[in-house]
């Protein structure tokens, strides 16, 4: 067999089966062709709509906190960032946003925020008490960072029912070199598994791209993914930010961005899988290319105006335009225009987990 006969008798088995070995996709993805991703992204979109038909589904993005005790190199607003613009939001500030969110369609709002020792579990819980009270058809997603296991829970307790926590990569040799020494992989994959197990629709995810990352560290990523089967997974590519200490280090690609969201789609059929910001951030067209490789979730900006440009996670954030919930409308007809549709609802995961 050579290598492109090679190539798509894994890309077949994908398609069946919904696995691989880690090398078979390490060959995935160190033998890269046009014609294979293609092929991918066929497959991918032909799966996406058996489970999800056309549909496209929202999430309100509110940045509740730029404040963060980690200090991981890649990220903007790292601890160690003095010119990181630091705000936190207040409850009512929150719960206005999932006012304007709620008029505007949006029946998911995701909390995120740096890891901010103002958000303990009694602040936290009480907020997502009002806020689903105020929206009783609304799901209410974290994305807070690691805590214990008891904090998740209480979260839980009180109506949160999704999280999500990217593991950035599924390599400790790989972890280690993105994060600090006082940052652990094995408590990163503790909080997944501990998510899981409290019943939250959980979300992993990583960057593509990121600095020391080769074809075998994605393998990896895949891998996992395939294992521990999450409900959501979000991945975008790298984006150097200039005061990081990968400033300077090359962005990732639209292009293995959209490869990895095919093969994901392959390896989880019921994910749900957004075309994210930092994708739409390196390629105008970035958001359709990824619904067009298998992803199914978009994930607006609900965030105060005055507060957008201060979460920059990476340089030029995209915030305006589709990115913007404001914007929700020239979304919907971006999606149209590629024959996908956005829908008013939870949007929860299909198919059984
Ligand atoms: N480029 C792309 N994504 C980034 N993130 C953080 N910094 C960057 C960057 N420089 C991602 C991380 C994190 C998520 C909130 O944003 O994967 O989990």
């Amino acid at each position: 067999m050579n290598r492109n006969e090679a190539l798509f008798s894994l890309i077949r088995r994908l398609e069946t089966e919904h696995r691989l070995e880690r090398s078979e996709y390490e060959f995935l993805l160190a033998n890269r062709t046009p014609e294979a991703a293609a092929r991918l992204a066929d497959s991918a979109v032909r799966l996406r709509r058996e489970i999800y038909g056309n549909d496209v589904y929202i999430r309100g993005l509110i940045e509740i906190s730029s404040f963060c005790r980690n200090d991981c190199l890649y990220c903007g607003i790292r601890r160690s960032n003095s010119r990181c613009q630091r705000y936190r939001l207040t409850p009512e500030e929150i719960l206005e946003c999932c006012r304007e969110g709620y008029e505007l369609g949006f029946r998911t709002f995701v909390l995120q925020g740096g890891e901010d020792g103002w958000f303990q579990d009694g602040r936290l819980c009480k907020l997502i008490g009002r806020i689903r009270s105020a929206y009783p058809d609304c799901a209410v997603t974290l994305s807070l960072g690691e805590r214990s296991r008891e904090s998740y829970q209480r979260l839980f307790d009180a109506g949160a029912e999704r999280y999500l926590l990217r593991h950035e990569t599924a390599s400790r040799a790989h972890y280690e070199k993105l994060h600090p020494e006082e940052m652990s992989y094995d408590s990163r994959m503790r909080c997944l598994r501990d998510l899981k197990e409290i019943g939250y629709q959980t979300g992993c995810g990583f960057m593509v791209g990121s600095p020391f990352q080769t074809a075998k560290e994605l393998a990896e990523d895949l891998f996992f993914i395939q294992e521990f089967q999450p409900q959501m997974c979000g991945i975008g590519p790298f984006i150097p930010h200039a005061d990081t200490p990968f400033a300077g280090k090359p962005a990732g690609t639209a292009q293995l961005t959209c490869y990895l969201l095919s093969i994901i789609r392959l390896a989880v059929p019921g994910v749900l899988l957004p075309a994210t910001t930092a994708l739409g951030t390196i390629d105008p067209a970035g958001r359709e290319k990824g619904i067009l490789s298998g992803a199914n979730v978009v994930m607006p900006n609900l965030s105060p105006a005055s507060v957008r440009k201060k979460y920059m996670l990476y340089d030029n954030k995209a915030s305006d335009g589709a990115e913007s919930a404001q914007c929700v409308s020239e979304l919907s007809r971006r999606m149209e225009a590629i024959g996908c549709r956005v829908v008013v609802g939870r949007g929860d995961a299909r198919q059984a987990f």
